[in-house]
């Protein structure tokens, strides 16, 4: 379905400040819904007709109020109806002024009542706001004619231009609707009328004088929103916290008439619950994030326990084999510190790899100087990712350290090493290519049983469901050797 936009830029001539005006309000508006205990439409000129046929108006927004039923069912937002048939409508259009009176709405066999708004932006009337109000009801209570009397107010400002505010910011998932308590004030701060729900929630913030009659400033609420939003003419959303931890979201909506501020509209909204759950997610995070280092510094010990105790073995595959657990449990250590240093449970990958490669290149041996480079990245990953792939990635680096280059190096050749990381959105891939002395004959990555490439295999394949390939060859000289790994992203969404 088109956005009010889109139906603008397609279906009439409206410039896009004249867009903006009108998308400000759909913003906006509801608020006046509410007010207005009304089905809301907004309806614009269709672009000039061809000649012989009829002007028509084009619905570009259509809103239910959240505190009566609705009176339209259908979706009307983008029909179009002759000027002829919505007369009142064009006539709002036409003269700017606000038209009462009856229609007929589409699929609606009852004449309804309704309110045609102009809508004006700068010294033109863009648009129409109809105000679809079905019967009228017997006496209305204070507060139904209190919030009328507010829309009516509202409804000047809409043909005077003065609302929508210009650049005002898009109303917030949580900024306060009427129904969360409204307190109206006039135009020296002094409280006209409280909603119940605006008592309870000054209730909340500790003031417990009776507000009509005294000055909103002056209850008790320690915030200077009204006064500043009276003396500027601007909307003011302030959160005013109380001890112990009451936390009341106010906006403050200033009131024009011909120019002048009559008066502001305050909704207030407890956001105390809101601000709780807002808390309890956050410490949630660090309570994850706690947990991670402390899974850090006990691999940590465990890989300092492994490397006093090859220290104390004679040389030998046991030492060996003790040395090279001692930096797998290092290469997870790496991913859980990353985890404890960031909020959420993304990794950046980079952070990994310059630690892998530091890793690989304090076991380089002296007579062997060999340089490692990165290319590339992976970006953020999940740590279901990055745990195997760190290890494996370890793996990989360790042997072309360790296996690239061995023998005599009289020349003091220096060996290279290249790490390239790529994402493809769908897919994770890394090449390491060595220029080295390439693989033994006969090696196949599939079915060699040493451990190292063991643990590679696995994890890269059954564990993250990806591919590996190794072959010497790796560089143009036609020595060394090559291995690529690729991870697909479907299987850990
Ligand atoms: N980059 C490389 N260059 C040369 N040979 C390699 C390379 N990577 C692996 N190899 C060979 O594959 C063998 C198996 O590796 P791996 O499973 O890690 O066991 P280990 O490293 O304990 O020998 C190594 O012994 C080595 O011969
Ligand atoms: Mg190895």
């Amino acid at each position: 379905m088109a956005t009010p936009a889109e139906l603008a830029r397609l279906r009439t001539d409206l410039s896009e400040d004249q867009t903006e005006h009108l998308q400000r309000l759909l913003g906006s508006w509801s608020l006046l819904a509410d007010l207005a205990f009304s089905d809301l439409l907004l309806v614009a000129p269709v672009s000039s007709a061809p000649a012989g046929t009829q002007p028509q108006l084009v619905v570009l927004g259509q809103i239910r109020p959240n505190n009566r039923s609705t009176l339209i069912s259908q979706d009307l937002v983008g029909q179009t109806m002759s000027e002829e048939r919505w007369d009142l409508a064009a006539e709002a259009l036409h003269t700017g002024r606000l038209i009462e009176g009856t229609i007929e709405l589409v699929e609606f066999d009852e004449e309804v009542l309704v309110w045609n708004v102009p809508v004006r932006f700068e010294d033109e009337v863009v648009a129409v706001l109809l105000r679809v109000q079905g019967s009228i009801r017997g006496s209305a209570s204070l507060y139904e004619r209190t919030y009328l009397d507010v829309f009516e107010r509202f409804c000047i400002m809409i043909s005077e231009s003065t609302f929508p505010f210009a650049d005002e910011e898009v109303a917030a998932e949580e900024t306060p609707r009427v129904g969360d308590g409204a307190i109206v004030v006039d135009e020296k701060g002094c409280v006209e009328f409280t909603t119940p729900n605006a008592v309870n929630a000054l209730h909340r913030m500790g003031v417990f004088s009776p507000p009509d009659g005294s000055q909103f400033d002056e209850l008790g609420v320690d915030a200077a929103l009204v006064a500043v939003a009276l003396s500027s003419g601007r909307p003011v959303i302030e959160e005013i916290e109380r001890r112990p931890d009451v936390a009341v979201l106010a906006h403050c909506v200033p009131m024009l008439a011909g120019g002048t501020v009559t008066g502001a509209l305050i909704l207030l909204r407890d956001v105390t619950d809101l601000r709780r759950l807002d808390r309890l997610v956050l410490s949630k995070d660090a309570a994850i994030r706690e947990v991670h280092h402390r899974v850090k510094n006990n691999l940590q010990t465990i890989s300092a326990l492994l490397r006093i105790q090859s220290r104390r073995t004679g040389a030998g595959d046991g030492r060996q084999a003790l040395l090279e657990a001692e930096r797998r449990i290092r290469s997870i250590a790496i991913v859980h510190e990353i985890l404890s240093r960031e909020p959420g449970d993304q990794v950046p990958f980079a952070e990994i790899v310059s630690s892998l490669v530091q890793m690989a290149e304090d076991s380089v041996v002296v007579s062997h100087p060999i340089e490692i480079t990165v290319h590339g990245d992976l970006g953020d990953t999940t740590a279901d990712i990055a745990t195997p792939l760190a290890v494996a990635l370890a793996e990989i680096l360790q042997n072309a350290v360790e296996h690239g280059f061995v023998g005599e190096n009289p020349a003091q050749e220096v060996g290279h090493v290249v790490l390239t990381l790529g994402n493809d959105r769908d897919k994770l891939w890394a090449n390491i290519s060595d220029n080295g002395c390439g693989l033994p004959d006969g090696f196949d990555i599939a079915t060699t049983t040493s451990l190292g490439l063991s643990i590679v295999r696995d994890l890269v394949i059954t564990q993250l469901h990806g591919a590996i390939t190794m072959e010497s060859g790796g560089t143009p000289q036609g020595r060394g050797t090559k291995v690529s790994l690729t991870i697909p992203l479907i299987h850990h969404l």
